[in-house]
């Protein structure tokens, strides 16, 4: 495995791999199944002979100035043992100067599946997003790019940014990968106190007994769903919500009613300072 700290490593070896078939995983590090689930998609849609680029970097522009961009861990040492142990072909991890000129001036801004949900949250936090994500598909030139699911309305963006943009890459879903208890996992989980992270399942939990409800017919309309949701969710007593949405999977748009939709139900809520989120599509029989 090849670790790729600047634009210079990263062309020269793009030039001796030139027409091998290239998969993206883009990550900030802090690597952990959810990741690893990814790299092994990725080699999958490789083939033994492709090869599979995943980027470790902390994008600055992605954090407003109150958000944890100085906290976020960044266990470089451990990440590329877990990248090589997954047969990542190279690993591109620049430092923040090697990405953006000090005097950049220009962003990539989302203004339609953005501005709800985290974006309401987190204003601008998508913008960046939208910005490094561009400039990894310039810097990388994969064929295939692959974003976990987890990161529900990050993945909706994307594939708009592609699609509107006419980035020559396809962009496929990794699945949500939990632990035992259902939470989904998060490099932030790491920030939960023993107490918190104990109770943090039931975001998963709430959302996923709802999603059955719609599926059984026995929850009728988002109304309903959400009532359903904030009863269910009402027994956390260490978490505080941010939002809970029932949208359409594709354009993100709140539904009125199910008929002819395909709902995404997404939640995000606090368990002290730390964010989680969340997501469920209705269960398949
Ligand atoms: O999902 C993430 O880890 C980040 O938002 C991404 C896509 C790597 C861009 O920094």
């Amino acid at each position: 495995m090849k670790l790729l700290r600047t634009r210079a490593d990263l062309s020269d070896w793009q030039s001796a791999r030139a027409g091998i078939p290239r998969v993206l995983v883009p990550t900030m590090g802090a690597l952990h199944r959810g990741h690893t689930s990814l790299f092994d998609q990725a080699r999958n849609e490789a083939g033994k002979d492709g090869d599979v680029i995943a980027t470790i970097f902390v994008n600055p522009v992605q954090f407003a100035p109150h958000e944890d961009f100085d906290a976020y861990p960044r266990p470089l040492e451990a990440d590329l043992e877990k990248c090589e142990a997954r047969g990542v072909s190279a690993v591109f991890a620049p430092d923040v100067s090697e990405v953006y000129a000090a005097d950049r001036s220009i962003m990539v801004s989302e203004s339609r599946l953005s501005t709800a949900l985290c974006g309401a949250s987190r204003p601008g936090h998508f913008d960046g997003v939208c910005t490094v994500v561009a400039k990894l598909f310039n810097l990388t030139r994969p064929d295939v790019a692959i974003f976990g699911e987890k990161d529900y309305q990050q993945l909706a963006l994307i594939r708009r940014l592609v699609r509107d943009l006419d980035f020559p890459v396809r962009i496929l879903a990794g699945p949500t990968v939990r632990d035992d208890d259902g939470l989904a996992l998060s490099s932030r989980n790491t920030y939960l106190s023993p107490g918190q992270r104990a109770e943090a399942p039931i975001l998963a939990r709430s959302l996923r007994e709802v999603a059955a409800g719609i599926a059984s017919g026995a929850v009728g309309s988002p109304s309903e769903a959400r009532q359903e949701f904030l009863d269910r969710f009402a027994a956390a007593s260490l978490a505080r919500l941010d939002y809970f949405e029932i949208v359409d999977a594709g354009t993100l748009e709140p539904l009125g009613s199910f008929s002819g939709r395909v709902p995404r139900l997404i939640a995000a809520a606090f368990f002290g300072k730390t964010r989680l989120i969340d997501n469920v599509g209705l269960p398949h029989d």
